[in-house]
């Protein structure tokens, strides 16, 4: 923050040539819609111009084929919602892209809802959603084949996709429940499968009963780094072995209904070390029955921090504070490769009227409504600020989502801690919430870089030059320069599958006009399909520019 305005003073001193000290752009949230028509429980980015909300099959204002929608698709140009035909419940599905650009939606709710006909059991679903070029959406729909299923039931799985552009799935429970992960599905599968039968997980078994919507990440060699409740694993996939690691220090947990956040901070060139930050949650005693439990009861402000290395592990985790005290929060990436903090609550936990004292329906209280940065880089007690950070003014607790859009502001829509669409009147304090706002970082309100073209498809490890327009205060030959290749991920439950950010080396050539960068190596440092690049210069970054990273092939491809 403190970084970004300083970086455009000269910029607006020369621009305005005035005395008076320039107004500086400060970030904002902006009304973006009054509806999303569907609670966005869940929500990801498909194309340059559209979202999809998933909710569950319920009551909410959006109409399609008679009866509720639960999905949605969000036009981010003009704020216009279209429902989606899903035949089955994505209530609390995860969710990644594939190899060949496609969306699958990861399992979901077994159960239907009183006067919405068209549902059917979604915890075994998979719903797919080809990617749509489409600037108006037009022929954009979710795929669901009867026969294309999981191999098992999964209620709050988690999905992400892996090296070889597979979807690697982790845990879940079988059917609903009102807190824990009371009828668990300790299993490991894959889509498409790589076995017929699951790979049964000691890890998902000892984490129980707090270990739902596990926080997992695509580790540069290949691996999948995975924390669930309180404690950490390192899976290799190709040899199916579960390696233990330091739990997460003073007893803090933080997956789900104890919802901490965690992300892979960006991997640079040449190493791309892998670093994981999380963040949140709670030490609240996982034995003690929901009922017994406060909507007061403070969330923790512990983030901690691992390089998963050899030498780093040996260390173990760093301790760090927010400047809040979170849980249902986010962490997402800045094109720049700061950490966006926001959402969530500072008191209780997630879930629906299970604890003894929840607010109206709402197991969490304290909404907290100031996002905060995260500067990887900076010193450590230095890390966090909120300096100059506007208050979102709409409460965004349980089922509330976030997602950096490509073009380069955050969309914050959902929460809603009812057991179905909510909204009465006066003294509700935790309503289902329809609206969606942007959350606007100072480059919105600037003359920004532009690329002006790409390729459609970049191979790995290869050097591409693109058209590129600088404004004239960002041409200045010491500026600094970061080519972002991003997966925006697929936001739910206080976590964003698949999410990642790696850095590539960059150069931009002396007449300004075009800019040279170096894709990832491999699929391992970043998964082959679907990308977003950003070019940011002194912290000004671009819309993104949508290509595929790798062949477009269908998975499992190694290119
Ligand atoms: C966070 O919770 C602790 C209690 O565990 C409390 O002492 C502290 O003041 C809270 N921090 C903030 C920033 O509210
Ligand atoms: C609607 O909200 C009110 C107030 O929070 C709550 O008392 C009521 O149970 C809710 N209804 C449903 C169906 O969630
Ligand atoms: C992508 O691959 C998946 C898995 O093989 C397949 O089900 C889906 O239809 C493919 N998408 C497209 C657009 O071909």
């Amino acid at each position: 923050m403190k970084r970004s305005i300083l970086s455009l003073l000269p910029f607006l001193a020369t621009l305005t040539h005035t005395a008076s000290p320039p107004a500086l752009p400060a970030w904002q949230f902006n009304l973006k819609a009054e509806s999303s028509g569907v609670v966005a429980v869940e929500s990801v980015v498909v194309s340059p111009n559209f979202a999809i909300f998933f909710n569950r099959a319920s009551n909410d204002p959006l109409q399609i084929n008679g009866h509720s929608a639960w999905g949605a698709l969000f036009n981010l140009k003009t704020a216009e919602v279209t429902a989606l035909d899903v035949a089955t419940n994505s209530f609390c599905a995860g969710g990644a892209f594939l190899s060949n650009g496609t969306m699958a939606s990861i399992g979901g709710d077994e159960l239907g809802f009183p006067g919405n006909p068209a549902i059917k059991p979604g915890n075994q679903a998979i719903r797919l959603f080809a990617p749509c070029a489409s600037p108006t959406g037009d022929g954009c729909t979710v795929f669901e084949d009867p026969n294309l299923i999981l191999l098992e039931k999964r209620w709050y799985p988690s999905a992400i996709r892996i090296f070889d552009g597979s979807l690697i799935i982790v845990g879940g429970m079988h059917v609903e429940s009102t807190f824990n992960n009371i009828d668990p599905e300790n299993s490991i599968e894959f889509f498409p499968r790589k076995e017929q039968t699951v790979r049964p997980s000691p890890f998902l078994v000892r984490s129980l009963p707090a270990n739902l919507f596990p926080r997992l990440f695509a580790l540069p060699d290949g691996k999948v780094f995975m924390i669930a409740n309180d404690q950490s694993i390192i899976y290799d996939v190709e040899t199916g072995t579960e390696t233990p690691l330091p739990d997460i220090p003073n007893g803090v947990r933080i997956t789900n209904p104890i919802d901490g956040s965690a992300i892979l901070l960006p991997l640079s060139p040449p190493d791309f070390t892998p670093e994981v930050l999380v963040c949140g949650g709670s030490d609240i005693d996982d034995r003690i029955p929901a009922e017994q439990l406060s909507s007061q009861f403070p969330a923790s402000s512990q983030c901690s921090r691992i390089t998963l290395t050899p030498e780093g592990i040996t260390k173990g985790w760093e301790v760090d504070h927010m400047l809040s005290n979170r849980t249902l929060h986010e962490l997402v990436h800045l094109p720049n490769g700061q950490i966006l903090v926001a959402n969530g609550a500072a008191t209780g936990f997630a879930g629906i009227a299970s604890v003894r004292d929840p607010v109206g329906n709402s197991n969490a209280d304290h909404a907290v409504l100031v996002p905060e940065l995260y500067t990887p880089s900076a010193e450590l007690g230095g890390r966090f600020s909120n300096a100059g950070m506007p208050s979102a003014e709409i409460a965004r607790v349980y089922h509330s989502s976030i997602t950096l859009t490509p073009q380069g502001n955050f969309l914050i829509a959902g929460s809603n801690p009812n057991r179905e669409s909510n909204i009465t009147g006066p003294g509700v304090k935790f309503p289902s919430e329809f609206r969606v706002q942007t959350l606007d970082p100072p480059y919105m309100f600037v003359e920004r870089p532009k690329i002006l073209s790409t390729p459609e498809r970049l191979a790995f490890d290869s050097e591409v030059t693109v058209p590129i327009f600088l404004p004239d205060f960002l041409s200045h030959d010491d500026a600094k320069i970061q080519v972002s290749l991003m997966d925006l991920g697929f936001s739910t439950h206080g976590f964003h599958a698949g999410a990642r950010l790696v850095f590539m080396d960059a150069t931009i050539s002396k007449d300004k006009k075009s800019l040279t960068f170096v894709t990832p190596p491999n699929g391992r440092v970043y998964p082959p399909g679907p990308a977003t690049v950003f070019l940011t210069v002194d912290d000004v970054s671009s819309e993104g520019a949508w290509v595929m990273m790798g062949s477009g092939n269908a998975p499992p491809t190694l290119e």
